[in-house]
């Protein structure tokens, strides 16, 4: 995410894209960040930034098992964590969604050309609210890897998180892998995370001892906001 330049100062330009992920170009900022400034119209970004609606999310929000008639396709898994400051203090009534391909790569959206097929049984979007410890909690399946379009290239199985802070305009989007993918050193979305040390960040962990209680596969990972440890997060969301 780009950080807005002070009321007053020079807008900085947008940061050089990444390489060598061909489509980061495309999806990469092309003008400065807009500066807001706060001083003379105070919490502007929140009057004029979208909204969510009055529904709270349950917990049927982030079982995506459990959004259709029927079960879906596939290893069902959880991917559970925290989302944590600099400090590893926790970060509680955060919205956290996450969207996925299902369990043969495909998302049920209108522009993904993957012929794999879709599962009219996984819709593959879900949210919740972190708890008072910072923690979150999705049962979904696990993602199929899909072929990266314009790439000779595949994406390995991840899940893609959205952590908002308390206004719609801090919104941070980031992607969760999975340990052990022969895809991992293969990706071209990985490869061009700049930091090297950012990326083993972005693999879940296996917990298997919560695996062996809930008789699902389960995963770890938490979300460190800032600092050196920080999860890299994508730019210009
Ligand atoms: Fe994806």
């Amino acid at each position: 995410m780009t950080a807005p330049a002070s009321p007053g100062s020079a807008p900085a330009p947008p940061p050089p894209a990444p390489a060598p992920y061909r489509g980061a170009p495309a999806r990469h900022p092309r003008h400065p960040p807009v500066t807001l400034d706060l001083r003379t119209a105070p919490g502007a970004a929140e009057r004029t930034a979208p909204v969510f609606g009055t529904a709270p999310a349950g917990p049927r929000d982030a079982d995506l098992t459990a959004h259709h008639a029927g079960p879906p396709l596939g290893e069902r898994i959880t991917v559970s964590g925290r989302v944590l400051d600099r400090a590893g203090r926790p970060v509680r009534g955060q919205l956290v969604e996450i969207w996925q391909a299902n369990a043969a790569g495909r998302y049920a959206h209108r522009e993904d050309r993957n012929p794999a097929p879709l599962d009219p049984h996984f819709t593959g979007a879900g949210r919740c609210l972190t708890d008072a410890a910072g923690r979150y909690a999705f049962t979904t399946v696990r993602p199929g890897a899909y072929p990266l379009p314009g790439e000779r290239a595949w994406r390995p199985s991840h899940v893609h998180f959205s952590v908002f802070g308390t206004a719609f305009t801090q919104r941070l989007v980031t992607q969760m892998y999975f340990p052990g993918d022969p895809l991992l050193p293969h990706d071209p979305v990985l490869a061009a995370v700049p930091d090297p040390a950012a990326r083993p960040r972005l693999v879940a962990g296996y917990d298997h001892a919560r695996s062996c209680a809930d008789g699902i596969l389960a995963y770890r990972w938490d979300i460190v906001l800032d600092g050196p440890s920080a999860t890299w997060t994508e730019e210009g969301r």
